[in-house]
């Protein structure tokens, strides 16, 4: 390509960032590219509105009514696939559906670059849309898909391509530690702390999948597949979000030097991953912690590079639409090399529970003698170490208080709990919350 024309399909909170900024920065992109960048169609359901929202040049619009239908959107959608002008077309519409995946497909099979936010869809069907873009020499850009604008595909793809990564962890979704971080400093419930993201465009058009760590956990197994080679079904990777995280807990863990924090986690150990996305007590003194808000935060730890840090916005219109236009201006620039997209090398998933970690276990008992005896016997007789046994929070006839362990799997912590019920039966007043710990 001499020109790369570029078309979005989609053109809400990120989309629209997109427009924005090729709108404004055209002559530095081209620049950049070496060639010109121009974008030349958008197709959204509600032109009039998103043109004025975002201040784009409302002729770009495919339509002249103020909105238009989805079947209409269909039509020009089918334009756009089959025009052999456009090079690039950025797909913001966002979802799963069949219907989105038949575009991305078809788009491919024409022979464009596609560039897309949309780890949900990449993660499903990573294999399939990653195998059929190189089996037809087209490229797939995705680094708004994972913590929107840190750029961590690109770090580990070229940054890194002269290391082995070992771990990466963090924080990668915006909403739930804005809702976590709002919740702890100003006090918000979890309700208003989930609006306000809504409406400051963090929060996906179904904010579950923000909630209960699911988007969290799209992001990490594309990270892994690229740091560690290692395709994954998206059932495969334990996860566990923050919907049950209540103001009780937060105050819990500030009483034990800790935050909780939606964590995802990745450690490659010989020829086996653990992978997790789940809620932790991160320990202040980790800068996990302290990430507040919609920021994220990557950790990757590398053989020879040591470790690395990266943080920034993981969320919000301009911010995730500068990792898009950098994917554009990236592939007109380098057009015909392949991103890289991870080795494979005989890696599997290691069995979840049997990964150790420290834990800090909440217990909630009858308030008599012998309690804190009996649970911590329990835990020792299961080899387990016991690092701390926390106060006890008398809560008028309940016995409430943590114990945090040295590294133990999730096998050795369930089967303490089971002997302590065994020992004395109808114990727990409240079932035990179990939370790894973060250093
Ligand atoms: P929005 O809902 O804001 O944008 C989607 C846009 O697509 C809307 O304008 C919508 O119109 C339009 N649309 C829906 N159906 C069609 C169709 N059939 N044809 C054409 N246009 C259509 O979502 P976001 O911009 O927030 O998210 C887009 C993608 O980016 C998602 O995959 C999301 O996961 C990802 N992402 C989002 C981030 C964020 O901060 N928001 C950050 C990182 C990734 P209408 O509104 O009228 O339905
Ligand atoms: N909903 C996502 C988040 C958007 O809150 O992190 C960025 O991927």
């Amino acid at each position: 390509m001499d020109i790369c024309r570029v078309a979005i399909l989609g053109c809400g909170t990120v989309g629209g960032g997109v427009a924005r900024i090729m709108q404004d920065l055209k002559q530095d992109l081209s620049m950049r590219a070496g060639m010109p960048v121009d974008l030349i169609k958008i197709v959204d359901l509600n032109p009039a509105e998103s043109a004025n929202r975002h201040g784009i040049n409302r002729d770009l619009f495919c339509g002249t009514a103020d909105t238009i239908t989805p079947e209409e959107a269909s039509s020009f959608i089918s334009e756009i696939i089959h025009d052999k002008d456009i090079d690039v077309v950025v797909e913001t519409i966002g979802g799963t559906s069949d219907f989105l995946l038949d575009i991305v497909k078809k788009l491919i099979a024409a022979g464009k670059h596609v560039v897309t936010a949309n780890k949900a869809l990449l993660a499903l069907y990573n294999s399939d849309i990653f195998t059929t873009a190189e089996a037809s020499g087209v490229q797939i850009g995705y680094e708004a898909a994972v913590c929107g604008a840190i750029p961590i595909i690109k770090t580990i793809q070229e940054s890194y391509s002269g290391d082995k990564i070992q771990s990466i962890s963090g924080i990668f979704n915006g909403t739930s530690n804005y809702i976590l971080s709002k919740m702890k400093e100003e006090g918000l419930t979890f309700d208003d702390a989930l609006a306000i993201a809504q409406e400051k465009g963090y929060a996906e058009q179904d904010p579950t999948y923000d909630i209960n760590g699911y988007d969290a956990g799209h992001k990490l197994l594309l990270l892994i597949k690229l740091a560690f080679g290692l395709d994954l079904a998206f059932e495969d990777i334990a996860i566990s979000g923050i919907e049950d995280i209540t103001d009780d807990d937060l105050d819990a863990a500030q009483e034990l030097d800790s935050t909780i924090k939606l964590i995802c986690y990745a450690e490659k150990r010989g020829e086996k991953v653990f992978a997790t996305v789940r809620p932790m007590m991160v320990k202040n003194s980790n800068f996990l912690s302290q990430i507040s808000g919609a920021t994220n935060a990557v950790r990757l730890i590398n053989m020879y590079a040591g470790e690395q840090i990266l943080i920034g916005k993981g969320a919000g219109s301009l911010e995730t639409a500068s990792s898009i236009v950098a994917d554009i201006v990236f592939l007109a620039r380098n057009q015909g090399n392949n991103f890289h997209t991870g080795d494979s090398a005989g890696v599997s998933l290691m069995e979840n529970d049997e990964f150790e970690l420290p834990y800090n276990i909440t217990f909630d008992l009858d308030d008599v003698p012998g309690m804190t005896g009996l649970v911590a016997t329990a835990i020792g007789n299961q080899g387990i170490n016991i690092d701390t046994v926390g106060h006890n929070r008398h809560n008028i006839d309940r016995a409430v208080f943590p114990v945090a362990t040295m590294p133990c799997s999730m096998n050795q912590i369930r089967a303490a709990i089971d002997d302590i019920e065994k020992k004395r039966p109808g114990v727990y007043l409240n079932p035990p919350k179990v939370v790894p710990i973060l250093f």
